[in-house]
């Protein structure tokens, strides 16, 4: 959602800024903008643009200036020029881009018509250079000012048309600041500043910057100048093209093998458990949350904790727990699942939480992103940059993560033996043989009612598979636990109906026989996804098999997943969608 560039410096502006707008585009957006000084103009170009074409359409080459960029995800009205950013007070006195929310922005904004200044567009982010420009702000103190008025959530970058230094500000919404050779970038993901330093700053919330001459400045909300240390950019895991695949998610698919092992590895490397101690079991519960992919990873990996830790673990959608007064205690550790790091709704179940529980546990593919700054203990998952919007490579490791953990809390340790077993698990993963599209588009003939079916943490892959199937082939599909059909789900199964059943343990495939035979009597088709084909050898009513790989009982909801992913993958491309870029969503969702 939403990214923000950034720069000061002698090289050519345009150039900077639209290179750091690409690396952000996996963010999603809808609009896109810029605005670079040059000496007494400022050259402003905005729109509903694609960042190719943002790139075209600004023609101007400054050099030893400064300018702001940024990808807007449309929240407060339409995606159309004038709502993209940057947006600039009714003189142009200022320019900002704005990631996050203004909760206040209304009244504000009336406040602001009030005394007759116009506005141009109808967002939340517009009040922030209007109040600028009226409370007529000078200097970093008076921008400190200013900001404080605002509620909500806020990275800011801003400048005016008066002095050459640019204005940062952040609340809940990241924001990162570099400096090399006299030169100083900014913007919404470090990952932009791979190939020009490995060093970066973290603005914090209620933190301010001010970049001018050949400097930077830090200061807190109350005027007082901070000093801040440099973080390490880990680039080992930073590579993000797309390689020869035509999309990101396919790439990225195609790599769960080896983020698998890179998991392995990092983890027989570091023991990044060391800080889980007896202490955490001394607890009388543990809660799970996360949201959509990440939530689904959460409910099997309590199920993995569950097999070792004889406590009650609930799993809980992030956006829900906020809801009510959920019961925090000092017996109970939270555990926060989101690959980004940023998600809006798990952030402020952390915060809620934060400082009232045992303890905090961030299972995150970006260490250096809000929650993981965040937890106590960070378990990070190396999945490396997860481009595409749907998330695949980062699921499947988030599974390999709770899996080792639950192996961990075991004897507090992980022999090199296991590491090796698991390793050998890992490579009779073959994604090339768990491509089924062409056959299986034979058998499924009407999408407007397909289901995905399963029982216990088979269930949890459904859930998982169907989000994937209605977010990038914009399809309806359903998950529901196998013993629910007979509940009222039956009721819509006829001969246009396609169920896929998955099936991986061998204690519940009698179960899943009696929800293959109650769809059959109903002429319903029937594909069946499992490990164990032996155990369905005299059952003649499935119309398709795809039978995965035998891998360990413990590991199959790594791999059980993989044909979903491959499927909505192909789905989408036949339709004609760009799965890296569904409608309507955005990768990192920073908004409640
Ligand atoms: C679905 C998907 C989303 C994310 C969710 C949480 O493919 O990617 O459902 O899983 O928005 O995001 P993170 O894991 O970044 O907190």
């Amino acid at each position: 959602m939403c990214g923000i560039a950034g720069f000061f410096g002698h090289q050519v502006c345009e150039d900077i800024l639209i290179n750091f707008l690409e690396k952000l585009e996996y963010r999603g957006y809808d609009s896109s903008g810029i605005a670079v000084k040059n000496k007494n103009n400022i050259n402003l170009v905005k729109g509903t643009y694609k960042i190719n074409e943002l790139k075209e359409v600004v023609k101007t080459k400054t050099t030893n200036s400064c300018g702001i960029a940024h990808t807007r995800w449309a929240t407060h009205g339409k995606a159309n020029k004038d709502n993209s950013h940057p947006h600039y007070s009714a003189n142009k006195v200022w320019f900002a881009v704005h990631n996050g929310i203004i909760e206040n922005y209304a009244s504000l904004k009336n406040k602001l018509i009030n005394c007759n200044i116009k506005f141009s567009s109808e967002t939340d982010s517009e009040v922030i250079p209007q109040l600028l420009e009226y409370n007529n702000v000078k200097n970093i103190y008076e921008f400190i000012d200013t900001i404080n008025m605002l509620k909500g959530a806020y990275a800011i970058c801003a400048f005016n048309n008066f002095d050459n230094s640019l204005y940062l500000a952040k609340y809940k919404n990241p924001l990162y600041i570099a400096e090399f050779n006299n030169e100083f970038f900014i913007a919404s993901d470090p990952i932009c500043f791979n190939e020009i330093t490995k060093n970066y700053y973290t603005l914090n919330d209620n933190e301010f910057c001010i970049v001018s001459d050949n400097k930077l400045c830090f200061y807190n909300n109350k005027h007082k100048k901070i000093n801040k240390k440099q973080n390490l950019l880990n680039s080992k895991y930073l590579k993000c093209s797309k390689e020869n695949y035509s999309t990101f998610m396919e790439k990225e698919i195609n790599e769960i093998p080896k983020v698998l092992k890179n998991i392995l590895t990092e983890y027989k490397k570091n023991n990044y458990f060391e800080h889980i101690t007896s202490d955490f079991l001394d607890v009388k519960r543990v809660v799970i949350i996360g949201c959509g992919t990440a939530y689904h990873s959460g409910l099997i990996g309590a199920k993995y904790l569950e097999s070792v830790l004889n406590i009650p673990i609930s799993v809980e959608l992030a956006s829900e727990f906020l809801c009510g007064n959920p019961i925090i205690n000092n017996t109970t550790s939270y555990i926060f699942v989101s690959q980004s790091g940023e998600t809006a709704d798990t952030i402020n179940a952390l915060n809620l939480v934060k400082n009232k529980c045992k303890n905090t546990i961030a299972i995150t593919n970006v260490t250096y992103s809000t929650i993981a700054q965040n937890v106590d203990i960070v378990l990070p998952v190396f999945a490396g940059p997860e481009i595409a919007v749907a998330s695949t490579k980062a699921y499947n490791a988030q599974l390999l993560v709770f899996y080792l953990f639950s192996e961990y809390l075991k004897n507090f340790k992980l022999e090199t033996k296991f590491f090796n077993k698991i390793n050998g698990e890992i490579k009779k993963i073959n994604i090339a043989t768990l491509y089924h599209f062409d056959k299986l588009t034979k058998i499924i003939s009407n999408f407007d009612s397909l289901f995905i079916l399963g029982k216990f943490k088979d269930y949890f892959t459904a859930l998982e598979a169907s989000l994937k199937i209605r977010e990038i082939t914009y399809s309806n599909c359903s998950a529901l636990p196998c013993g629910e059909l007979k509940h009222g789900t039956l009721a819509l199964v006829s001969n246009k109906t396609t169920c896929i059943i998955i099936s991986t343990n061998k204690l519940l495939h009698s179960k899943t026989i009696s929800a293959i035979n109650e769809i059959k009597a109903r002429l319903g088709k029937i594909v069946l996804v499992t490990n164990s084909v032996e155990s369905f050898k005299d059952c003649s009513l499935i119309d398709y098999l795809i039978k995965l790989p035998n891998v360990d009982e413990n590991l199959i909801d790594l791999v059980s997943v993989i044909p979903f992913q491959l499927f909505a993958l192909q789905l989408s491309l036949t339709k004609k969608i760009n799965p890296d870029k569904p409608r309507n969503l955005a990768k990192s969702v920073t908004v409640e």
